[in-house]
């Protein structure tokens, strides 16, 4: 087979490699990428597991579970794909060094080629496993390092990670992934507003109201009990999925479409954030709910999952709401209202941008534009403005949407988040990936919240399993006479 001129040679050394996250999504996504010929006949894909597995074993393993979830055209590729496929078993924080040895004698005669290791594992493994590879003498000039999310769980933890990975990979090497990055209407978001010329005069406080960044999720925790207790939604989903929305949104035009010059004003966003510390300000700009019963659906207690609830599973959030604050020049006074939640009725992401109203109206029951970028389901965008009502007699005005699909607009398939983070690691392209200083920054503006939060002694509102979430989420926005997008 000829090798595409794009197609990347490399090892790819995958933590956590038979856990969910790598069947779910980086096996298909690395499948996608060899189906669209950007894998080179001799790139390798390694999982470390502790699943005591052989090759053969691993590479039923995901024709077993990964083969329905792709589409196999064609059974020889299918075959090519499962032969790049290795496994190698790792006592990982035992004395058996023979996972390693197995990892090593892999690699050996490899030098030239890009390694990546892939850390799909829990964010306290980072440092200990960077430094068995660094010990294994494994990590060369071309390697990289890939940090699962979350990157700790405050601002301290998430600073030693970065230290000891930082002992071992340069920055330059280490790609801290939020999937969030690689989706394509994410990617949109620049494009509309660094290609267009129409949005940057109103893109600011004379023109803009306020905005709201809304993650909301069908699904309830199952099953992931261990981890949800101890993230909850700010830290699983505020600190970095949503955080990196406001930013895309506020961020002030970059110099240049690269890797610095975006994140440098990505950075300077986080650091404008105004910080909520005070308990009363806590109080105020902040809700926290927690699902319950309601019909067939389970409370958040009642998930079944390995471990039982404990008292802390009480003081657990799984739904958010927070209004913040951009303190600089464009944003002064619009606030950016921030809502995630499991269990609510509809999955939607969703970022809307609220104009105000215009400044006389000479009809009577208009309402003020907005723009919505929806990420999911059925990515598109859409700008709500007032049409006349056809008819005869007095001017009626509705809100009618102005839609762009990209489902309808562009044939060609979405390409699912983590094949574009994926092909970018594989080019070593950092540019959707996090810094150092923008993860420090975003944890710098949680972590008051949490210390309140955990201070406190409030438990979060219950709100009922399918509900629209707890009722502060309303009062929130409706203190100032506003309304989430749905409810207006
Ligand atoms: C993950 C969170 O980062 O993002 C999950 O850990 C959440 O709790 C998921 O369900 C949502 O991702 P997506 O792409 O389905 O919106």
């Amino acid at each position: 087979m000829q090798t595409p001129a794009a197609a990347y040679t490399a090892d790819l050394v995958v933590f956590g490699g038979t856990g969910d996250l790598s069947m779910r999504k980086l096996i298909p996504a690395l499948y996608h990428s060899d189906r669209d010929g950007r894998l080179s006949p001799q790139t390798r894909i390694i999982a470390m597991s502790r699943g005591g597995l052989t090759d053969d074993d691993f590479r039923g393993k995901v024709d077993a579970e990964v083969r329905d979830q792709v589409p196999v055209d064609d059974p020889a590729m299918w075959q090519r794909f499962l032969g790049r496929l290795h496994h190698v078993s790792v006592d990982v924080g035992g004395d058996d060094r023979s996972g390693w040895s197995a990892l090593t004698a892999l690699l050996a005669g490899h030098e030239q080629r890009d390694r990546v290791f892939y850390l799909a594992s829990p964010p306290m493994t980072f440092g200990p496993f960077c430094r068995e590879l660094d010990q294994a003498g494994l990590v060369t000039p071309l390697s990289r390092v890939v940090l699962e999310k979350p990157l700790g769980r405050d601002l301290t933890s998430a600073r030693r990670i970065n230290d000891e990975v930082g002992a071992i990979f340069d920055e330059r090497q280490i790609f801290r992934i939020d999937h969030y990055l690689g989706k394509e209407t994410v990617q949109n978001l620049l494009v509309l507003r660094f290609a267009n010329a129409f949005l940057e005069p109103i893109w600011n406080s004379l023109w803009i109201d306020h905005v709201q960044i809304t993650v909301a999720e069908t699904v309830g925790t199952p099953g992931r009990r261990g981890y949800y207790d101890q993230a909850g939604a700010l830290r699983d989903m505020v600190q970095n999925h949503l955080l990196q929305l406001l930013t895309l949104t506020a961020m002030e035009p970059p110099a240049r479409n690269d890797r610095e010059a975006i994140r440098d004003e990505k950075v300077k966003v986080l650091q404008a954030l105004r910080p909520i510390e005070e308990s009363s300000e806590v109080a105020r700009f902040t809700v926290r709910g927690q699902y319950v019963e309601q019909g067939d659906a389970v409370g958040y207690l009642d998930e079944p999952g390995s471990t039982p609830p404990t008292e802390a599973s009480k003081r657990v959030e799984t739904f958010t709401a927070i209004r913040a604050e951009i303190k600089n020049w464009r944003w002064a006074g619009v606030p950016f209202y921030l809502r995630t939640g499991k269990r609510l009725p509809r999955r939607v992401s969703e970022i809307v941008v609220q104009f105000k109203d215009v400044p006389h109206s000479i009809f009577p029951g208009g309402s003020p534009n907005r723009l919505v970028l929806r990420l999911q389901p059925e990515e598109g965008i859409e700008l709500h403005i007032m049409a006349k009502e056809p008819g005869a007699g007095e001017t009626l005005l509705k809100p009618v949407p102005l839609s762009l699909s990209f489902g309808e607009t562009f044939t060609a398939r979405v390409p699912e988040a983590y094949e574009r983070l994926l092909s970018d690691v594989l080019a070593g392209n950092p540019t959707l990936f996090m810094r150092r200083d923008e993860v420090e920054a975003a944890w710098r503006w949680v972590d008051p919240i949490l210390a309140a939060w955990e201070s406190s002694a409030d438990l979060p509102e219950p709100y009922p399993a399918g509900s629209a979430g707890p009722a502060g989420a309303h009062e929130l926005l409706g203190r100032s006479g506003r309304a989430w997008h749905e409810e207006a």
